[in-house]
């Protein structure tokens, strides 16, 4: 029985790793994207982690499933399908194909990834709502907030504006100051005003359901002990232990799109309960189609173990309310919570104006995913620092090591197998002075770093491989070899040797390149493998496939048109030259005069570069020493609210204004005008004088509503 090289012992090794192998039962979650936004590389950041620890736990032989799913509960999305004028729900089915199609571009394997908008998620919910109510961990409370009578809805933070309490700036949210970085009550905001329309909030009472924080103090302290949090992490706990735990208020008041509460007519619950509660939904629905035993998994803490991936911004909910509410609804906890840090792109948060605010699409529309799923291995450590995307060092990193050092070993040897050995290997195992075996014993180190998240040493240890091996190949040059006929042998000898170790290079990076793996695999020939199976080299005159190509090197013009298509055309570049003419004095923005017909044929790029919206006047008023202006403020949906100065004055009482919609330039460079800066222009018609007239769109349309 000589089917294996008898130089390498192998099968014995191998069948005792076998029977001593415990398979382990794993169950790994990503945070779930909220809804109404898109995936970009920050996203990926988690999910190509995740997907390289679950990978290699498969590749290891264990069951591991991976879940996620769509945040789709609260306000923001709400207003956003309102202002779409479709239904909530309509919205995330659409939201829910585009993230999970960006996701499988990235080769993003989950089991499931499901919707917190399901009828698995409304049952989980209630449930754990109700086991918590009867064991008496909820309680009641009057809250006094910020309610708008014209939306007649009570405003979330993020949806009232107003001037900050501590330092004065203007237009802040009702959460936090984006001047001063302080954070203040929504109340306590001056000169409040609801972001949906602009009119100031009253204050009023609602009761709201509290969850019992507090008493979970003890479970909590012993939880985080347990080894469930990175050793920062437990001691950022510490920090919130010390500084008091407090109730959780989770629910809101209708109109929310969400499930409402059971026994509570137009109370809903908060986002933030649900949302984790998705988690368990997504498993649930796989359970049911697979015939696993769900209530097993979550009721039991013995039957396999739970990991849930986060960023560090979402810490206190996952490391708090979460095994809280699961442990006082007698469900069974996470045996971890894995903490990442924050993506910055050429040392820089993302910036949709730096144009390094990319998303999963644009990238895919140039890039190939697996570069990013290495360079992000390459950085990432089992630690919750920030992680750099520097594109400079991207394209250097992914060049010289899979390129230049991983898939240059297999380019380079694969040819002489095909044409002077008829595609088949050597029939006895080649001395390869102990290299095979240098590299299947790193295995276990490698795995080691795998398991414990140290993705970067793993990626290091690896190149360090490659290395060895690109140095035997090139210590026995067969470019070389290949001239002299005396030395055929050796040229064959040569080329098996390097394949061997490629095919255990490729082994240990197929979590991380998946595809690039696979394409190894058939062009060796093999059957699928697993990471024991580095152990098992060819069989002797095993037959592989001629080299097709694997992977290319990134293209810095491709990264550089990349960033060109993120970023956003200058605002300070004339917003379009429309207008040939001089531009109108400064006193009188409106109206545009209009060119002659023969200046006036424009091309459609050039008029597509003018972004006009749909624009609702918040405020009118006189401006002092400029008879003929009305200063307004506009609101603009998204885009926030902004100031014109317009030349309307003799044509509009500006008290009649407030409440009607029209239509603006958004991105005209701003004008410094003597009584303040102006931000755009909106449009009317007509000669001038008390004869114009403000356009305005059809009833239906929103603030911010591009104009097409
Ligand atoms: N919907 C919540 C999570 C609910 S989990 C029960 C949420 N959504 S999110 O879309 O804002 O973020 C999803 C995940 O992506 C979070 O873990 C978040 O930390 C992570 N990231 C979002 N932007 C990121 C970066 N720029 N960098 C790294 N990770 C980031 O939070
Ligand atoms: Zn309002």
């Amino acid at each position: 029985m000589d089917t294996i090289y008898p130089k390498v012992g192998v099968p014995f090794g191998c069948y005792l790793t076998w029977f001593g192998f415990i398979m382990r039962r794993i169950l790994v979650t990503s945070a779930l994207p909220y809804a109404n936004g898109q995936i970009h590389l920050g996203h990926l950041v988690e999910t190509i982690q995740t997907d390289i620890w679950v990978r290699f736990q498969k590749l290891q032989g264990h069951e591991c499933r991976y879940f996620c799913a769509d945040d789709t509960h609260g306000t923001p999305v709400m207003i956003r399908a309102r202002q779409e004028g479709i239904t909530p729900e309509a919205l995330v089915e659409r939201m829910h194909a585009e993230h999970l199609h960006d996701f499988t571009g990235f080769y993003i394997a989950f089991d499931n990834y499901y919707t917190t908008n399901s009828p698995e998620n409304r049952l989980l919910s209630e449930e754990v709502y109700l086991n918590n109510r009867q064991a008496g961990n909820i309680r009641v409370s009057t809250v006094r907030q910020a309610y708008c009578e014209r939306d007649q809805m009570f405003l979330p933070d993020r949806f009232i504006r107003g001037t900050c309490p501590t330092c004065g700036a203007e237009d802040q949210y009702g959460d936090a100051c984006e001047i001063c970085s302080g954070s203040h009550a929504p109340l306590d905001l001056k000169h409040p005003r609801c972001a949906l329309c602009g009119d100031a909030p009253v204050e009023r009472d609602s009761e709201h359901f509290f969850f019992r924080l507090t008493a979970f103090e003890p479970f909590l302290k012993a939880w985080t002990r347990s080894g469930a949090l990175q050793p920062e992490m437990a001691n950022k706990l510490d920090e919130w232990f010390k500084a008091g735990l407090q109730d959780w208020d989770i629910s809101r008041d209708g109109p929310y799109f969400g499930f409402e509460i059971p026994d509570a007519p137009g109370k809903y619950f908060y986002v933030w309960l649900d949302a984790p509660i998705g988690y368990m939904a997504s498993c649930w629905e796989w359970c049911k189609r697979h015939g696993r035993d769900f209530d097993a998994i979550w009721r039991r803490d013995d039957l396999m173990e739970v990991y849930h991936f986060i960023g560090k911004d979402i810490l206190y909910f996952h490391t708090l309310f979460w095994p809280a509410t699961l442990h006082g609804a007698g469900f069974r906890t996470p045996t971890a919570v894995y903490v990442h840090g924050f993506l910055t792109v050429n040392g820089q948060k993302m910036s949709k104006s730096r144009g390094t605010f990319i998303t999963a699409r644009h990238y895919l529309e140039h890039l190939d995913p697996e570069y990013l799923r290495y360079y992000y291995a390459a950085k990432l450590t089992a630690r919750v620092d920030d992680l750099d995307l520097n594109l400079d060092d991207f394209i250097l990193r992914v060049n010289s090591d899979l390129v230049g050092k991983v898939i240059n070993i297999a380019s380079r040897c694969a040819g002489f197998i095909q044409k002077r050995f008829a595609g088949r290997l050597t029939d006895t195992c080649p001395d390869d002075g102990g290299l095979h075996d240098q590299l299947v014993a790193a295995g276990v180190e490698i795995a080691q770093l795998y398991e414990a998240r140290e993705f970067s040493k793993a990626m290091r240890a690896i190149m360090n491989l490659a290395d060895l091996a690109n140095r035997y190949v090139e210590t026995k040059a067969p470019w070389n070899l290949a001239k002299d006929p005396e030395r055929q042998q050796e040229l064959h000898d040569t080329c098996t040797v390097a394949l061997n170790l490629f095919r255990i290079l490729m082994i240990y990076l197929q979590p991380v390149l998946p595809v690039t793996a696979e394409k190894s695999r058939e062009f060796l020939q093999l059957p699928p493998w697993s990471w024991e199976a580095r152990h098992i080299p060819f069989a002797p005159g095993h037959a592989i496939h001629p080299f097709t190509h694997m992977m290319a090197r990134v293209d810095p013009k491709k990264v550089e048109t990349l960033i060109q298509a993120v970023t956003p055309p200058a605002s300070s570049a004339p917003a379009a030259p429309v207008v040939k003419k001089k531009a109108a004095p400064a006193e009188t923005p409106l109206p545009v005069p209009a060119p002659p017909l023969e200046e006036a044929t424009l091309e459609i790029e050039t008029f597509a570069q003018m972004d006009l919206r749909v624009a609702k006047i918040l405020t009118a008023s006189p401006v002092e020493g400029a008879d003929k202006l009305l200063q307004l403020t506009l609101d603009l949906g998204e885009l926030g609210t902004k100031t014109v100065f317009a030349g309307i004055r003799a044509a509009y009482q500006p008290d009649t204004l407030p409440g009607r919609m029209t239509v603006m330039i958004a991105n005209l460079k701003p004008r410094k005008m003597r009584f303040g800066l102006s931000e755009g222009m909106v449009l009317a018609a007509g000669p001038g004088g008390d004869q114009l007239f403000l356009l305005s769109p059809d009833s239906g349309a929103s603030p911010g509503m591009r104009i097409r």
